[in-house]
């Protein structure tokens, strides 16, 4: 962080306890924006008193710009120190122009897009009066069950690493009082994407070796990259719960990676601890929680009612709750908010800035981007001219694609299929059928003809399916996670009736689509698309746009290969055969098989790509050597296109068996008709350390095999040693 312009420590001399305690509660802003009420109010219900929130330091869950100013103006007022409050709120893939979800920025393989995109965020946000975002979620998944998939970059360490670190620097620029920038929040610590059966809060019992060599590296990559906060996960992990876990928070967070950032609760998380059974009194789980360091509790306040008490007991130093200030106030500093404390936010500036056409712009190609064409058996693109369009399904003309946690995002201002399609062929007829809901428990079937009529009647059918928005995100998990409600059927007469036919789909996660793959010549999967869903969608369909997305994190055949990965070890007896039929005594099942029906990394073009060669300069690899690798691609198709480059390990044999594959390198690299591409990579002894079977983080000497493809498709294979 930059040179302090506050002096922090003469501050804080002169601070009593109490104003010292206020600084380490965040509260919702509606404690706040109508403080003029009487006794009565949110406050009363929470058991704090209305006075000591002249002391509160910062709040979340505000409205725009104006509340933002009259809250921090009214505290600055009423505030003797005059400490601005702290502003924070979840800008999770937006504030108010909705770019995809994060799974599906994953499935750009692009930090660029990534870059641009969180950029615009941050301007928007800044300009509503948002200081600090509870972003990036970095938690590793493995199981599409879990709701809040859609949040994080998926089931790769080194994505989400990459992606996770991507958005520490565009949020928070190199100067984090500069009013374009954002500070950033590293979240959830730790694997609370590792919930049992997908459930979301669910326990979380997983060794120490797959915790260091899965889940915690993108957290690591994040706090290499700078990020301010860090915000611990509801869940327990191996029977503690991450905020009162002292190995994670203490020996981990603080003494192995000497985080010196600012620690704040997940949302009553505090609370919570009497809920897992930690404990019957609030006062513990003060006194765990602040030991364990977490700065700022999040809308409980055990802090405000025990942290004097437990001071004077003896079990809280008053030198902790100042070092614990002092990284607040420091943070604070950073954003300037001493000399800037409302940052130019109004709501003229935000309504200036907010959902311009270059934002919409950059939302669009960010859709564009992100959108994976799963299937394509020649049916796409479509032809501008054609005449006769059926968009059949619930996500016909739905606004509803901005995804969950789409911050102050309105439904009502995202583009739909409809409009985008409209917009790119004002003179096609366009049939809208709906022909059914989207609601697991919906099931009415009376729109099936007036679809199946539209599909007979149409040159090209365009089935919009998915799953509502509010099926992912937080709270949301699913135990099928196929098509909700009639959905598969519907799409199985329209085919009937008219092959000329593809399908978008609308969800946070990957769906169970083995149905819908085995009717339909075409599958384009959009994810939450955000503002401009819809003419993403329309540029797609009809090749304004080649698709360009990989898959982030594997689509299962069946909910019942959950959790189902790519980067999974061999096992004794490994089946591999993608048929489905049943080996016996090898690990798989009867009647689905082993491998996803699209795997990560899998994304399909308009145009062809050659994989021409892969040369390294050496074969054998020393401890502080390098191999170069040189992959030659080709687009041998008609039409420009982007292709994602994905270099793959795989360790054949060591002290602690490795996965069968491993992503350790990729590169998008757009490619006209006929150019040809040389991507470098370098390989380093330190891409290769594992954690063994003692929790040492080690490399081993041997062979690796090397190839260039995706998961379970290598074009090129190549090995190489460690010597
Ligand atoms: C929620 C989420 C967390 C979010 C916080 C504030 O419960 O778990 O991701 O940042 O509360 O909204």
């Amino acid at each position: 962080m930059k040179k302090q312009k506050t002096d922090i420590k003469a501050l804080i001399s002169q601070m009593t306890i109490d104003e010292k305690i206020g600084q380490l509660i965040q509260l919702n802003a509606n404690f706040f924006a109508d403080s003029s009420a009487d006794i009565t109010g949110p406050w009363e219900k929470l058991g704090i008193d209305k006075e000591a929130l002249k002391t509160i330091g910062s709040t979340l869950n505000f409205h725009g710009a104006d509340e933002m100013v009259a809250i921090q103006k009214k505290h600055l007022e009423e505030d003797r120190n005059k400490i601005p409050m702290l502003f924070m709120m979840d800008v999770i893939h937006g504030y108010r122009t909705i770019y995809p979800i994060p799974l599906a920025m994953g499935a750009s393989f692009d930090p660029e897009t990534v870059t641009e995109c969180s950029k615009m965020a941050a301007r928007e946000a800044s300009a509503g009066g948002i200081q600090v975002t509870f972003t990036p979620m970095v938690d590793y998944v493995r199981d599409a069950r879990w709701g809040r998939v859609m949040e994080t970059c998926g089931e790769d360490p080194y994505l989400n690493s990459v992606m996770g670190a991507t958005q520490v620097k565009a949020f928070q620029g190199d100067d984090l009082s500069d009013r374009d920038n954002l500070a950033t929040c590293v979240k959830h610590f730790a694997a609370y994407g590792g919930a049992e059966a997908g459930r979301d809060y669910n326990t979380v019992e997983i060794s120490e070796r797959l915790l260091r060599e899965y889940y915690l590296p993108a957290y690591k990559a994040c706090i290499d990259a700078g990020v301010t906060m860090l915000m611990p996960s509801f869940n327990t992990l191996n029977g503690v719960p991450s905020i009162a876990n002292k190995w994670l928070m203490k020996k981990v967070l603080k003494d192995e990676w000497g985080f010196e950032g600012v620690v704040i609760s997940d949302y009553n998380a505090v609370g919570e601890l009497l809920k897992h059974g930690m404990t019957d009194s609030t006062k513990d789980a003060a006194e765990m929680s602040f030991n364990c360091g977490c700065d700022i509790e999040m809308m409980s306040i055990t802090y405000y009612l025990h942290l004097k008490e437990l001071i004077a007991e003896g079990k809280v130093s008053e030198k902790a709750i100042d070092e614990a200030v002092e990284r607040i106030l420091t943070l604070k500093d950073a954003l300037g908010l001493f000399e800037d404390p409302t940052r130019g936010a109004s709501s003229e500036k935000e309504a200036a800035v907010c959902l311009t056409p270059e934002h919409r712009d950059i939302s669009r190609r960010a859709a564009e981007a992100c959108a994976v064409l799963l299937k394509n058996d020649g049916v796409l693109p479509f032809s501008e001219s054609t005449k006769k369009i059926a968009l059949i399904g619930p996500f016909a003309d739905s606004k509803e694609i901005k995804g969950f946690w789409a911050c102050c995002g309105k439904d009502d201002e995202c583009v739909s299929v409809y409009e985008g399609i409209k917009a790119l062929l004002p003179d096609a007829e366009i049939t809208v059928a709906r022909g059914c809901s989207a609601q697991w428990n919906e099931l009415d079937k009376d729109g099936f003809d007036e679809a199946v009529a539209a599909a007979k009647n149409a040159d090209a059918v365009i089935l919009c399916l998915g799953e509502p928005q509010k099926y992912s995100g937080e709270g949301n998990s699913r135990a099928d996670i196929g098509l909700p409600g009639v959905q598969n059927e519907l799409a199985a007469l329209c085919l009937e009736a008219n092959k000329n036919t593809a399908a978008l789909v609308f969800s946070g996660r990957p769906l169970t689509l083995c149905e819908l793959d085995a009717a339909c010549p075409a599958i384009l999967e959009m994810w939450f698309p955000g503002s401009e869903g819809g003419s993403a969608a329309a540029n797609l369909l009809f090749g304004k746009v080649n698709p360009s997305g990989k898959v982030s994190m594997s689509f299962p055949k069946a909910v019942g290969q959950c959790p189902i990965y790519y980067n999974h070890p061999s096992t004794g007896r490994p089946k591999r055969k993608p048929e489905d039929v049943h080996q016996p005594y090898a690990s798989n099942y009867i009647g689905c098989g082993n491998l996803p029906l699209y795997p990560f990394g899998h994304g399909l073009s308009y145009t062809e790509f050659t994989y021409e060669s892969m040369e390294l300069d050496t074969h054998e690899l020393t401890k502080d050597g390098k191999i170069t690798v040189k992959v030659t691609v080709k687009n041998t198709g008609d039409r420009a296109g982007k292709e994602v480059v994905q270099l793959y390990i795989h360790d054949l044999y060591a002290s602690a068996v490795r996965p069968i594959q491993q992503l350790v390198a990729f590169e998008k690299i757009s490619l006209s008709a006929g150019e040809t591409k040389t991507v470098t990579f370098e390989i380093s002894e330190p891409m290769l350390r594992f954690w063994d079977a003692e929790c040492k983080h080690i490399s081993e000497a041997g062979d690796f095999d090397l190839f260039v493809g995706y998961a379970d498709h290598p074009y090129i294979k190549d090995t190489f040693k460690l010597i």
